[in-house]
């Protein structure tokens, strides 16, 4: 059967992880395919540099990304660049020209990919982004299909390998999350710019693609309540520990009576839960359906190999469509909505909660944060202090019973003007379900 072409635009970390495997597996890929998959055109910013495998041939290489998407021959760009700039022109451009396209590019279908999805289909073209999320766990095919037949009520997901990496190296070395970070920029694990690791942003994106995925609602990186991990220090683990817990930032979509609940924030999760085994760069998915009850994925998060499968995996997909004829599709975007997935505020839920306080020591501060607690409703379930040798930044933790997050966050507030703070206090809530 006659081959399918392929253009790759990004020849970086992805790219040529991506490359290197449709060289070097090619003729398992054509015997599992029944035809192959030929690359005829790459393309990035400096092409001529790249050492690219021999097993490709003489594959035409150009810095400009129109020569893959108007090039006659190709049925399928591969969009390996990232952000939201060049990427989006490309596959806008893939579309215009009636090419498939597959794409790595969180950033991107996270704000746009309702939008785009719609053109792909109007355009009659097939689309894949499997390694958006979790690189190379196949979410996306285990959503879209594995288990597409239950109705999934709950998504805990731990999506950032650097932030997962960070957090293991505090908890494990009891280092700062300064000196954790420094070390990961050092080795390469986490970008100059970590912003958007650790501020939970990359996260975030993943988390809205799955649930996109999971629950058919067009949701956005705004409807997502965000929060980074930079507070956490070696003494949260050590509180965390003393409470058969530790600590993870946990991507979360929840259906609860009155909505979607989502978000992205560190939480305490108890030692007994799968996902406290999670260490490293791994990343793990658990999804939880009313019929199948609790499935689990774990494996790499990122990285050349990883990723470059997930690509590669989405190419074959698209190419057994192509050559089968496309069949209607539904994006996953936009389910025909049952109404039952809104997003909701995080604040509307119960939690029960973390409380860690830095004070100077003093008497009645226990008494002065109780008064504040109780007149919000919000009752306490241990009061923690380990010992500590500073009694001008004596750290300690206040667990609390369920509350509203509401109340908790103006408690909060209120305690702000308290003069026996070090710093404000650090609050993260309990994940009970798991
Ligand atoms: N790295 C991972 O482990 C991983 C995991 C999952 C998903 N992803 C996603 O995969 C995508 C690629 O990530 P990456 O890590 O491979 O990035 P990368 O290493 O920075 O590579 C980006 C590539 O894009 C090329 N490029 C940039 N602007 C271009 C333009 N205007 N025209 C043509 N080429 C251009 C660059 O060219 P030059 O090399 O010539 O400068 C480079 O080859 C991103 O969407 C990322 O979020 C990455």
């Amino acid at each position: 059967m006659q081959e399918v072409i392929v253009g790759v635009v990004g020849l970086g970390n992805v790219g040529l992880g991506a490359l290197q495997i449709l060289a070097e597996n090619a003729d398992q890929i054509a015997l599992k395919l029944g035809f192959r998959l030929q690359v005829k055109v790459v393309c990035s910013r400096a092409p001529e540099n790249k050492a690219l495998p021999p097993e490709l041939g003489g594959v035409m290489r150009t810095r400009d990304w129109r020569d893959v998407v108007t090039h006659p021959e190709v049925d399928i760009v591969a969009e390996l660049v990232g952000g939201t700039g060049a990427a989006r022109g490309i596959i806008d451009a893939a579309i215009e020209n009636r090419k498939s396209v597959v794409t790595a590019n969180k950033e991107l279908m996270a704000l746009c990919g309702a939008e785009i999805w719609d053109r792909a289909i109007s355009a009659g073209i097939n689309l894949a982004m499997e390694a958006s999320v979790a690189g190379g766990i196949p979410i996306h095919a285990v959503l879209r299909e594995g288990i597409s037949g239950d109705r999934i009520t709950g998504i805990y997901g731990i999506l950032n390998g650097t932030c997962n990496y960070i957090l293991t190296e505090i908890e494990s070395r009891a280092a700062e999350f300064s000196a954790v970070l420094a070390e990961a920029q050092r080795r390469g694990y986490a970008e100059a710019d970590p912003s958007a690791d650790v501020d939970g942003h990359d996260a975030r994106s993943k988390l809205a693609i799955l649930a996109a995925l999971a629950f058919g609602e067009r949701i956005t990186p705004s409807d997502i309540f965000t929060e980074g991990i930079r507070r956490i220090s070696p003494v949260d683990f050590q509180y965390a520990a003393t409470l058969d817990h530790t600590i993870r930032l946990i991507a979360a979509a929840r259906q609860t009576p009155s909505g979607l609940i989502l978000s992205v924030r560190p939480a305490l999760i108890p030692k007994s839960t799968i996902l406290a085994s999670v260490r490293g760069a791994y990343n793990a998915v658990w999804v939880r359906g009313r019929y199948g009850e609790d499935t689990f994925y774990y494996g790499q998060g990122a990285g050349s190999r990883p990723t470059g499968v997930a690509v590669v995996s989405d190419l074959m997909r698209v190419a057994r469509e192509i050559r089968n004829g496309s069949p209607e599709r539904v994006s996953p975007f936009a389910h025909e909505r049952l109404g039952e997935y809104q997003p909701i505020p995080v604040t509307l839920q119960n939690r029960a909660f973390y409380l860690r306080f830095r004070v100077v020591d003093r008497p009645g501060i226990i008494a002065a944060l109780s008064r504040i607690l109780a007149a919000k409703n919000i009752s306490l379930d241990a009061v923690v202090q380990l010992p500590s040798e500073s009694k001008s930044n004596l750290p300690f933790v206040i667990t609390t019973e369920r509350s509203s997050e509401r109340d908790v966050r103006e408690a909060l507030g209120e305690m702000s003007g308290l003069d026996f703070l070090v710093e404000p206090p650090l609050a993260l809530p309990i994940e009970t379900a798991l």
